[in-house]
């Protein structure tokens, strides 16, 4: 597949068009931001280990059974993903409370939910992701009530199927962000899944194995990133 002009930068990739029009080519790049932006940086490798894992994540959940827009690793930084339209919100799933969930209701980090929680957040860098909720995305016509069941419906699956994995790594899932898109009226699970998108926490010493080390400056940041990668590798190919 050959590599046409550049359609996208992103915050973390680049998108181009190839010369199929049903496949984009996404190149991970080293930058990271947090908040929105406000915070800049990169982390060394960081596009090659996200591209990695996005590609074993992808490939794990495609074999349990998820529709995903993952084709194939193409190089280190490179991987070719079926195109999607893509449903304008970020789903927010947690396990474990932290982050935003952790100072909107006053509940201390490391508190186990007693059930998964699902948010949606209307990805808009602009008005800085303002979550909302299900009767708003249909009502301003992001998503349908069809495409919002089918995306819980897909999130519930891969939260079953990467907290197996990830238990098996010795990691909580505590949270992370999935976005979705529609390919031939389908909904498929798109984007990336990685330290970036995900709270990892090491099961024993409940050290933050992710982007949370750039975010609050605890250092070892490539460390982690590489750590978690290889842990879930050796979960994958023993499971
Ligand atoms: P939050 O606690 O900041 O709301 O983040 C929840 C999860 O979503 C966390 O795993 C990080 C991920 N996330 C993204 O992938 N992109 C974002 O823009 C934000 C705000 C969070």
């Amino acid at each position: 597949m050959e590599k046409l002009a550049m359609l996208y930068e992103g915050k973390a990739k680049k998108i181009y068009d190839t010369d199929d029009k049903n496949y984009f080519w996404v190149e991970y790049k080293d930058d990271a931001t947090a908040f929105n932006g406000i915070k800049k940086g990169t982390i060394a490798d960081k596009g090659i280990i996200n591209n990695k894992m996005s590609a074993m994540m992808f490939t794990y959940l495609a074999q349990n059974g998820v529709n995903t827009h993952f084709v194939e690793l193409i190089n280190d930084r490179v991987q070719i993903v079926r195109r999607l339209e893509m449903i304008p919100l970020e789903i927010v799933v947690r396990n474990i409370v932290a982050g935003s969930l952790s100072k909107r209701v006053g509940k201390e980090e490391g508190f186990v939910l007693a059930s998964p929680v699902f948010e949606l957040y209307y990805k808009d860098d602009n008005l800085g992701d303002p979550m909302v909720n299900e009767t708003h995305a249909i009502a301003l016509g992001w998503a349908t009530m069809d495409q919002i069941n089918a995306m819980k419906d897909i999130a519930l699956k891969v939260n079953e199927l990467m907290m197996a994995i990830v238990a098996k790594a010795g990691i909580d899932l505590v949270d992370y962000k999935l976005e979705f898109g529609v390919c031939n009226g389908k909904v498929m699970l798109g984007d990336e899944i990685s330290p970036d998108t995900c709270r990892f926490w090491d099961k024993d010493t409940q050290e933050k194995l992710d982007k949370d080390r750039f975010r609050r400056d605890l250092g070892k940041v490539e460390e982690a990133y590489v750590e978690v990668y290889s842990r879930i590798k050796e979960a994958i190919a023993n499971a």
